[in-house]
């Protein structure tokens, strides 16, 4: 294996790592269940399409694809995920194809489906023009790519910048995922390939939490981010004390609930809509 292909296995391993720890599908179920069929919204499926949900996870957006009427192949690198998105499936009564695929080296033949999604999960694979041909190459001519991506101002974004002074550095190469919600970031990826590109803000409201602090300790026992970055500082009491300090004044700062009201946050995102 060359030094190339080898780090990014190493980089790969670790992203698996990552989501596979905590509980995704309870922090879709918890925060954000309402932006895969937003996204499926937006990309306008039709019965029959084919449809491919990129970095699907536990199928948040790709099980509403199919129940549209898509013909859908949910991939993911994160094996754990998929058997959870089959297990979702079954309960919902639909049927996808679940495949352990990245999104840097999709196996897919050139121009071989209608719609191509993704909802918060291209964006975290680490080399974003690998990663935007891959979409592109996918899709048919005159079909759509259709994103969900963070933007960096919002909620989730901030959430990931207060974190990152506590993680580890990032492997060389790697792209910060928050670019995917910046336009320009995203109109240069793809250049004249597409033939319209469209971005419509979305926010989802969260007011799953009683406070603040429960918002919290939720996300540092079920988002696997969370929970690689405060393992990553192993036992140092310090470090562990000021992430604390830094993700409860985010959460303090950010609540809009009026005081004594239930914990209310605006997590905003951005619909990216492409015509190829
Ligand atoms: C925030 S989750 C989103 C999952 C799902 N789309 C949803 O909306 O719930 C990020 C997903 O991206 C996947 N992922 C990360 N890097 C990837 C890569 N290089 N290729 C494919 N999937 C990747 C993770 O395994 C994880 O399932």
């Amino acid at each position: 294996m060359s030094g190339a292909a080898a780090d990014d296995r190493v980089v790969k391993d670790r992203a698996r790592a990552t989501w596979a720890a905590g509980d995704f599908p309870r922090v879709v179920r918890d925060t954000i269940p309402h932006v895969g069929p937003a996204l499926v919204a937006a990309a306008r499926i039709r019965t029959g399409d084919r449809v491919l949900d990129v970095g699907a996870g536990s199928g948040a957006t790709a099980i509403p694809a199919a129940h549209a009427g898509g013909d859908v192949v949910a991939s993911d690198l994160t094996p754990e995920l998929l058997q959870a998105g089959r297990s979702a499936a079954v309960a919902a009564g639909v049927a996808l194809e679940w495949v352990e695929a990245d999104a840097e080296a999709l196996p897919f033949a050139d121009a071989s489906f209608d719609v191509v999604l993704s909802s918060f999960g291209a964006m975290f694979a680490p080399r974003h023009q690998v990663v935007a041909d891959e979409l592109v190459r996918v899709a048919r001519p005159g079909g759509t790519i259709a994103m969900a991506n963070w933007v960096p101002e919002g909620w989730v974004g901030q959430f990931f910048v207060t974190m990152l002074p506590f993680m580890p550095p990032p492997p060389p190469g790697f792209q910060p995922p928050l670019l995917w919600g910046v336009e320009e970031h995203v109109r240069e990826l793809f250049g004249d390939r597409v033939s319209s590109l469209t971005f419509t803000r979305g926010v989802q409201v969260v007011d799953t939490f009683a406070t603040p602090a429960a918002l919290v300790a939720f996300y540092r026992e079920n988002f696997g981010p969370t929970i690689m970055t405060y393992r990553s500082l192993g036992d140092d009491a310090e470090r562990r004390a000021a992430l604390d300090a830094a993700l409860l004044d985010l959460a303090t700062r950010s609540n809009s609930a009026a005081a004594g009201a239930r914990a209310r946050y605006e997590f905003e995102y951005v619909l990216v809509v492409a015509r190829r």
